[in-house]
């Protein structure tokens, strides 16, 4: 068994998985906040230096999993790690989200994909240099880039 701890909690203005953005890209401007419990707020020092974070965090609303889904990308089945999908064995999201400010434990955000009261298990800066491979190849989802910014959770456009 792993055992994980919360380190905050993500305010953001959605409080229903349908219909909301699926991606941060699809959430351009959309404002939210991570509020970093009081034990936490030493590891925050720095932070602020960074335009862009990564959250790591747990799918709390999310239940049972498929290895096999029709992602929201697309009709045809694929294999659950080759998707975002939110219901899986260890339900742990990630998003990469625009940091504006850092104040008493409070870190301002936007492009936000996540759901109001969803659990924080880590924040990590997002550096290019590390996180931003040159040589991509994107399987299924080739040509699709340009779709997800409109494409919701309910499976509608906006
Ligand atoms: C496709 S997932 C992608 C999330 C993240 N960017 C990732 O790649 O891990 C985004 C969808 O997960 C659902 N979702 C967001 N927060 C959730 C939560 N706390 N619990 C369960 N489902 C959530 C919403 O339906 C949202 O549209």
């Amino acid at each position: 068994m792993i055992e994980f701890k919360p380190i905050g909690i993500i305010h953001s203005p959605f409080a229903d998985p349908h219909p909301m953005p699926i991606q941060p890209t699809g959430a351009v401007g959309v404002k939210g906040t991570v509020e970093v419990f009081a034990d936490f707020h030493e590891g925050l020092a720095d932070l602020g230096g960074f335009s862009h974070i990564i959250l790591l965090y747990f799918f709390h609303r999310s239940q049972g999993c498929k290895l096999t889904v029709v992602p929201f990308m697309d009709s045809e089945p694929r294999g659950l790690f080759a998707t975002r999908a939110p219901k899986r064995p260890n339900p742990i999201g990630l998003s990469v989200v625009q940091l504006d400010r850092v104040e008493d434990g409070m870190l301002n955000i936007r492009n936000v994909d996540i759901l109001d009261g969803t659990p924080v298990l880590d924040i990590k800066p997002y550096v290019p240099a590390f996180d931003h491979p040159d040589d991509i190849r994107t399987g299924w989802l080739e040509g699709a880039h340009k779709t997800v910014a409109q494409k919701r959770s309910d499976g509608r456009f906006k």
